[in-house]
């Protein structure tokens, strides 16, 4: 495995891989890796000849400032779990790299990106569609992962290659949780030991609704998981929407469409958790 941190050093490796024959494989990441990161590079690694995996705090996609300066930056322990996985090449560029002047590019995704974390986090996705643009540019890979976690940035991701006519394959992951169910994130390291097992009631409460939902209207469910997180000290409920699973609009019947997902956002003290449910 290789780590370069110059576009000129990843093209150089991609040169190589594809006068070889081999297919790529890219895995966007801001490291601070996890189990989660991990299962996007391990399926990769299955489908592709080569897999790059991208190690880069994004600036343009964080619209609080204390946010990014507070994000972890772990590139060593990255780097060695990376290697572990199979990956071939680590690409972990400095902000001058990627921004060598403003991007000033506006996307819309709408109405994709006018709910939700685009309601809550404005030119978040923004952020997110410049950089996952810029990697698609550099790498040009055949495929690229992404997690379930996110669910509307994968949304949001799959909306911007279709407007932008790309043909590489948009690979969405399953979620990865720990053992009691919290939802793994970069973010939960920044978790005291109480508020670790706090967070816990969102996981918990989002299973329990999927049980409920089964002789419960859809509002009585929304109703729940909101009354369950309000009532858990030390959570803050950001919103809770249960929306169509392709169009991420709100839904007001179990009978509106084929595809239903719940998606919550909680503060835990200051740190920002975010989780997924699908009712059908
Ligand atoms: P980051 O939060 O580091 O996540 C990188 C990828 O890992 C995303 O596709 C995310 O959905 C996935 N992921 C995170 N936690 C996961 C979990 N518990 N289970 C499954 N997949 C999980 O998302 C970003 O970075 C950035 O926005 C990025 C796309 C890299 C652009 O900067």
């Amino acid at each position: 495995m290789i780590v370069v941190d110059t576009i000129g050093e990843l093209h150089a490796f991609l040169a190589e891989a594809r006068a070889e024959g081999k297919s790529v494989g890219l895995v966007p990441t801001m490291g601070a890796l996890h189990e989660g990161h991990a299962s996007l590079v391990k399926r990769s690694v299955e489908d592709n000849g080569v897999t790059v995996v991208s190690v880069f705090v994004n600036p343009t996609q964080f619209n609080d400032k204390g946010d990014l300066e507070r994000y972890p930056r772990t590139l060593d322990a990255d780097c060695r779990l990376l290697e572990a996985l199979g990956a071939s090449c680590v690409f972990a560029p400095s902000v001058e790299e990627v921004y060598p002047e403003p991007d000033t590019r506006v996307f819309d995704f709408a109405p994709l990106d006018k709910v939700m974390e685009g309601i809550y986090r404005p030119g978040h996705f923004n952020g997110v569609a410049q950089i996952v643009s810029k990697l698609f540019t550099y790498v040009e890979p055949h495929r690229a992962y992404f997690g379930e976690k996110d669910f509307q940035q994968l949304a949001i991701i799959r909306e911007m290659v279709r407007q932008l006519g790309l043909s590489l394959e948009i690979v969405g992951c399953p979620i990865v949780r720990e053992d009691d169910g919290l939802a793994l994130s970069s973010r939960n390291a920044l978790l005291t030991p109480e508020q670790r097992h706090t967070a816990l009631a969102i996981s918990r409460t989002l299973f329990a609704s999927v049980e409920y939902a089964k002789d419960h209207s859809l509002a009585e469910t929304k109703q729940m998981v909101e009354q369950a997180i309000a009532d858990t000290e030390g959570l803050e409920l950001e919103y809770y929407e249960i929306v169509d699973g392709h169009t991420l609009q709100p839904v007001s019947s179990w009978d509106d469409t084929d595809y239903i997902v719940g998606c919550i956002t909680v503060y835990c003290g200051k740190v920002r958790l975010i989780d997924n449910i699908k009712y059908k």
